[in-house]
């Protein structure tokens, strides 16, 4: 698996699995079968209600600890310097794990500096490998990243063909930032698994769209995470590492960038008041 370099210098693979909507009843069963494609790097949040199903999945699938890659996320409900740190305990706790591999504060409301230092304490105390944001657009991410003592290592965001973040990496590129891409897919809006010109640079090299489109991300230095419930997709997502798209091919793909989120807009102020009253148990 090919892995990027943190600003810490803990590698991460560049390709993972997300569970983001994976139900708590599906989740161990796509998470082994995850593990058993050949997946070592998993992404999932204390807003996903699914912390313990990944635990389970990792503790049994037999794959030693220190050959996989956990991400998981603090939720805004979870803000604050010693709500986050009783939280951060309770993720390691379902999780079934002494250590995280990557913290993200999940979205930048509420009491996220307070957050942020919970996480730089868990940090130094050993029980994270990395810190990070999500969700964090230029503005708060400078903010932030000029006033915290350890640089964010990642900042996962919403990133695809559609939507490529260019502006993003460049402004995170002084803090030596990796840009994580959630909805690699863009969930399959926007007619994503038909779009001609993925459809058409993929048959080139017997690939699919999807696989063409995180090949591109990929080839571009992004992390990805797809989501997928069914074995054969996440097969299909995992065999990205057997071609490599020509320079006009990205170029012609990096056209397909309208630079605008295809979900809703941290700026708006209904999306904001959603995601603050959005509970988890
Ligand atoms: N930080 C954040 O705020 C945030 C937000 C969203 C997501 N995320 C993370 O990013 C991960 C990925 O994003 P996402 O789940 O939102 O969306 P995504 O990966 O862009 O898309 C997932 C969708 O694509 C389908 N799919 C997957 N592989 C396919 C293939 N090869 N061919 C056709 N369809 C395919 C899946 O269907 P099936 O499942 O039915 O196969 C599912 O409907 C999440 O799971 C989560 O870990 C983070």
């Amino acid at each position: 698996m090919e892995t990027v370099k943190l600003n810490n210098g803990v590698k991460m693979p560049i390709l993972g699995y997300g569970v983001y909507q994976v139900t708590p009843k599906e989740c161990e069963r796509c998470v082994w079968d995850a593990i058993s494609v050949g997946y070592r790097s998993i992404d999932t949040a204390q807003a996903y209600q699914n912390e313990e199903e990944v635990g389970n999945a990792i503790r049994k699938s037999g794959v030693p600890r220190e050959e996989l890659f956990i991400t998981t996320k603090v939720w805004i409900s979870n803000a604050g310097q010693e709500n986050a740190k009783a939280s951060i305990e309770e993720s390691l706790r379902k999780l079934q794990t002494s250590y995280i591999d990557l913290l993200l504060i999940h979205q930048p409301f509420n009491d996220y500096y307070g957050t942020y230092r919970a996480m730089e304490e868990a940090y130094k105390a050993g029980k994270v490998r990395a810190i990070g944001v999500s969700n964090f657009y230029p503005d708060r991410f400078i903010d932030l990243a000029e006033n915290c003592e350890i640089k964010p290592a990642v900042n996962q965001m919403e990133t695809h063909v559609f939507n490529q973040q260019v502006k993003l990496q460049e402004v995170m590129k002084p803090y030596g930032t990796q840009l994580m891409a959630w909805g690699p897919f863009a969930e399959g809006r926007n007619d994503f698994f038909t779009n001609e010109t993925l459809r058409m640079i993929g048959r080139k090299y017997g690939k699919s769209v999807a696989q063409t489109a995180l090949r591109f991300l990929i080839q571009c230095g992004v992390v990805v995470i797809p989501k997928s419930t069914h074995k054969e997709r996440m097969i299909e997502n995992f065999q990205i590492f057997d071609f490599s798209l020509s320079q006009e091919d990205m170029d012609e793909i990096a056209k397909l960038d309208k630079a605008e989120s295809l979900f809703f807009s941290h700026y708006d102020p209904e999306t904001v008041k959603s995601l603050m009253t959005y509970k988890i148990d």
